[in-house]
């Protein structure tokens, strides 16, 4: 461990410890800046602010490395499955295969909705986008479960889990139906996780439907590269929510509303829309000229992250998934080959090499997504279903942190100071 920091300020000494992790950045532990200094740190955006200690996800940016409770994400995307990544995000260990089998019985056991919940979805417009949904369908959930609320009980709290990573699938599956007009299908527990949401997704009930094994494998694989991120805007939501004791539902619900804005989840749905809009590849310098002009809004959709300066590891896999998933389904769609004409050319550019911006997990998940069938509103849905599961464990190992306490940041106020209230007949 490194030496106190000390800080002078207005005259007075004071002193900070720092404190080391397993791996990554050590962190200076200002919790008593304010009472020792009366001074606020400010850091908008977090950029060097560690919010919590966790022992889930660890991120390093430099490396392009991120690993789940220690193992590489391109182990776990080529080799495990989601439900076993679920169990070890959650439980810290791998099961064995008696503890996966039982997990995955658990969560099956869960897939059902209340029958009630189906009206409320008809209460929605039918071009209402599947995330505004989700918000009100998924916060709605603490109408319905009574009771696993209590989140003193670890039991409760446990239940609760469990329930939002089985119902996710069919929620997701029933904002689709709706927006197509099609009857909801209800869930066959003896299918995977997966399975059983492209069933519910893409079956109908005139007919058996077959899971194509090369769409299950994709989409399992999907669904492990999102399950969780550390620290990002919709943990940090839900963490937020969480800490003043509200329930998982709602505090889940406040996530998915975070992942909605499109510099976080809703990028992947941007980044296609980006690159159908693009068309073809001699359009892309075009495009390129705008992502660089400082007076245009515009942004290569995909492209840059916080944290990653180096490349996003999600990414390399899922780049080679999607020509690997095109190719076992036969599908030609051009819009892979602008996306890996765009890829190449940002690499190359200055602008983009200075700011260290490289394609992320958003990049290549909508071209395996549209192949499989899902219309870009359906992407950062399927992105929020994958992400409870990160969701639920950071909320989990916050409400048994000795250390919670409720988040409530300070500010830097610029406003007027204090004066004296002028009726309005004088104003
Ligand atoms: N295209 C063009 N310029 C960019 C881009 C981009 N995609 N991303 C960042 N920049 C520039 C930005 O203009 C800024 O330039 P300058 O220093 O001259 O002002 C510089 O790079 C740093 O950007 P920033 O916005 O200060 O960086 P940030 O860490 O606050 O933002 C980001 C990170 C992901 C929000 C941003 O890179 C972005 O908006 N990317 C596009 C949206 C996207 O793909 N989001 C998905 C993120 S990964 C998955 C997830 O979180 O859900």
């Amino acid at each position: 461990m490194a030496d106190n920091v000390k800080l002078e300020l207005g005259g007075k000494t004071s002193e900070y410890p720092v404190l080391s992790g397993t791996v990554g950045p050590d962190v200076v532990d200002i919790r008593k800046l304010y009472a020792a200094t009366g001074a606020f740190t400010y850091d908008p955006g977090f950029t060097s602010t560690a919010s919590c200690q966790s022992a889930i996800t660890y991120i390093d940016g430099d490396e392009g490395v991120l690993l789940h409770r220690g193992y590489p994400i391109d182990q776990l995307a080529e080799q495990s499955s989601f439900m076993e990544v679920s169990y070890l995000l959650l439980n810290g260990q791998l099961p064995s295969a008696k503890e996966l089998e039982d997990f995955t019985y658990t969560i099956s056991r869960h897939t059902m909705l209340h029958e009630q919940l189906a009206t409320f979805y008809r209460g929605f417009r039918r071009d209402a986008h599947p995330m505004a949904i989700m918000c009100g369908v998924v916060g709605a959930l603490s109408a319905f479960y009574h009771d696993s609320t209590d989140i003193n009980d670890p039991k409760q709290r446990m239940i609760a889990s469990h329930r939002l990573i089985a119902k996710m699938p069919t929620i997701a599956a029933m904002a689709y139906k709706y927006s197509v007009g099609q009857p909801f299908l209800y869930p066959k527990n003896d299918l995977s996780y997966t399975g059983n949401f492209l069933r519910m997704t893409f079956g109908v009930p005139a007919e058996e439907y077959e899971i194509d094994p090369v769409i299950e494998s994709a989409m399992d694989k999907i669904f492990i590269l999102h399950a969780d991120h550390e620290q990002n805007a919709s943990t940090s939501t839900v963490r937020l929510a969480g800490s003043s004791g509200a329930n998982p539902f709602a505090c889940i619900a406040a996530g998915i509303a975070c992942l909605w804005g499109p510099a976080h989840g809703g990028a992947n749905e941007a980044a296609l829309n980006m690159l159908r809009e693009i068309g073809t590849p001699d359009r892309i310098p075009e495009y390129i000229a705008r992502a660089k002009n400082k007076d245009d809004p515009f942004r290569l959709m995909g492209f840059g992250h916080r944290v990653y300066k180096n490349f996003d590891p999600r990414a390399k896999v899922l780049g080679k998934a999607a020509t690997e998933v095109l190719d076992k389904l036969g599908i030609n769609d051009p819009v892979l080959d602008t996306a890996r004409e765009l890829e190449q050319i940002a690499l190359k550019d200055q602008y983009f090499i200075d700011k260290k911006l490289y394609p992320n997990v958003d990049f290549y998940s909508g071209v395996i997504l549209s192949a499989i069938g899902f219309p870009t509103t359906m992407f950062t849905v399927l992105f929020a279903l994958a992400r409870t599961v990160g969701w639920v464990a950071q909320w989990n190992e916050m409400i048994s942190d000795p250390e919670q306490k409720i988040g409530r940041p300070r500010q830097l106020y610029t406003g007027a100071a204090n004066r004296d209230y002028v009726p309005v007949s004088q104003r």
